[in-house]
């Protein structure tokens, strides 16, 4: 068996420490098995801009922001942390389910097990019908639910609801980041796992038929890759794909496979993360100078003006015991918009800045429901993890397909029939306790 590291785009997503959601399990006693420990959040108020004015400024007074809260939105924010609460209990159910080595051979069949058909409807609705039916108000939808949507997917409320939920889960301040950056995640894990690597670029998979001594026949896969010492091919029994394997993102081949390997045309989101080091331009964002208002965090409503989609001040991954978002009058910005930024629009966001890097790449799916999920098993022992970012992407979404792969694949290879796809596992495991 063999482990194929077929793309890079899930270390890529960690690289930048964005506002990604994970639905963090208990932010006070993280995993520790490959030793890495949280970086403590900094303390950046967050602003919703419209386009003309903010629409809400949270405050350093934890009673202010309860009333303004209260006052402009009545209790659609306690709704809403009960909601998404009772969501991501459901969730919470696939750890358990994992523990006891249960799998799903599609990703309609793993939600189904986490929250029944109300999670496998939400991926045919859109979050804002879904909230709307469950009765939160349109101002509360258009100036709080849209801008977490577009700082997390750079899309509006259009996206298919369980995807939402999980975006106004990232919301919750449970989130914590790793010191030192979320990429140690997956060095640590690679590290831990024993695999043996082979640094390269696969360009395709094969199956090939081996006659014994005996007269049987074996089947493997052949997998062809460039690496730095030119082309390889090994043998492996099982394939798992931990990439996209949607046109124009991969270079994957399937060759001779009857039928074919279905090919993906789904389109994946654009966004631009531009890093600027400079002075904010206060009164771009309607605030006369000297602004009174701190501003660090900007999220945006969905107007059609705006070429950004949020700037935060952002603090190096490691701690340096200070708030870099506070520290000095020059901050690093990070900037979310769906193209890049032109000089004009850098001379409108910024009085001055002396450095700028940007990033452009394609983040996430771009969300379109109803919503149906590629295939988790591609061929007989061909799977496929990225199967899950149609539902929702996220680190922890991938954290839970590959485990599901990893257990479905075992479980396939030695016919364990009763740990895939069983109905009713919380009854289940209630007898076998
Ligand atoms: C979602 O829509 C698909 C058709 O697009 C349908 O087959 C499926 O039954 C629907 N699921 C739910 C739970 O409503
Ligand atoms: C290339 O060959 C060297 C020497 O055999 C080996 O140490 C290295 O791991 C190989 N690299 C890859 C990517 O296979
Ligand atoms: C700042 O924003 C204002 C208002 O949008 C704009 O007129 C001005 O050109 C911007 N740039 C600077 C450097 O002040
Ligand atoms: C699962 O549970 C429900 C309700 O408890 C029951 O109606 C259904 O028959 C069960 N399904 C299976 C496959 O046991």
């Amino acid at each position: 068996m063999g482990f194929v590291s077929a793309g890079g785009l899930l270390c890529t997503a960690l690289i930048l420490t964005t506002l990604r959601p994970c639905i963090a399990e208990e932010p006070r006693s993280p995993p520790n098995k490959i030793g890495l420990s949280p970086r403590s959040p900094s303390n950046s108020l967050v602003g919703i801009y419209n386009g003309e004015q903010f629409v809400f400024q949270e405050s350093e007074w934890f009673l202010i922001n309860v009333i303004k809260m209260l006052w402009q939105y009545g209790l659609n924010f306690l709704r809403m942390y009960m909601w998404v609460e009772d969501i991501m209990h459901k969730f919470m159910r696939i750890y358990r389910y994992q523990t006891f080595e249960y799998s799903f051979s599609s990703t309609e069949s793993l939600l189904h097990a986490m929250g029944g058909r109300d999670f496998t409807a939400f991926l045919n609705t859109t979050i804002s019908e879904t909230l709307e039916k469950a009765g939160f108000s349109h101002r509360f939808i258009e100036e709080i639910v849209t801008p977490a949507m577009r700082v997390n997917y750079l899309q509006g409320v259009k996206i298919n609801s369980f995807v939402g939920a999980v975006s106004l889960a990232g919301t919750d301040s449970g989130l914590w980041s790793v010191e030192g950056g979320n990429k140690l995640v997956c060095t640590g894990l690679l590290y831990a796992s024993n695999a043996n690597l082979i640094r390269g670029t696969v360009t395709s998979v094969q199956e090939k038929t081996r006659s014994l001594k005996s007269g049987d026949t074996l089947k493997f896969y052949e997998v062809n890759s460039e690496t730095d010492n030119g082309s390889q091919q090994v043998l492996y029994d099982i394939v798992i794909i931990a990439a996209p394997l949607n046109k124009g993102l991969s270079s994957i081949k399937f060759l001779n496979f009857d039928p074919p390997i279905e090919t993906f045309f789904k389109p994946y989101q654009q966004t631009v993360t531009t890093f600027i080091h400079g002075q904010l331009n206060a009164s771009f964002f309607g605030c006369p100078e000297p602004c009174s208002n701190e501003l660090s965090d900007i999220l945006t409503t969905d107007n059609p003006n705006l070429f950004i989609n949020s700037i935060r001040a952002v603090s190096p991954v490691k701690s340096t015991g200070e708030d870099a978002s506070k520290s000095t009058d020059l901050k690093v910005w990070r900037v979310f918009s769906p193209e890049p930024l032109t000089k004009d629009q850098l001379h409108l966001l910024f009085k001055s800045y002396h450095a700028v890097s940007s990033k452009t790449w394609l983040a996430y799916p771009r969300y379109n429901p109803p919503e149906k999920m590629p295939p988790i098993i591609l061929h007989n022992r061909i799977y496929y993890i990225n199967s899950i970012e149609w539902a929702a992407s996220a680190m922890e979404m991938s954290a839970v397909s590959a485990k599901n792969v990893a257990l479905l694949s075992h479980h396939r290879w030695y016919g364990k029939d009763q740990k895939i796809d069983q109905e009713n596992i919380s009854e289940k495991l209630k007898s076998e306790l």
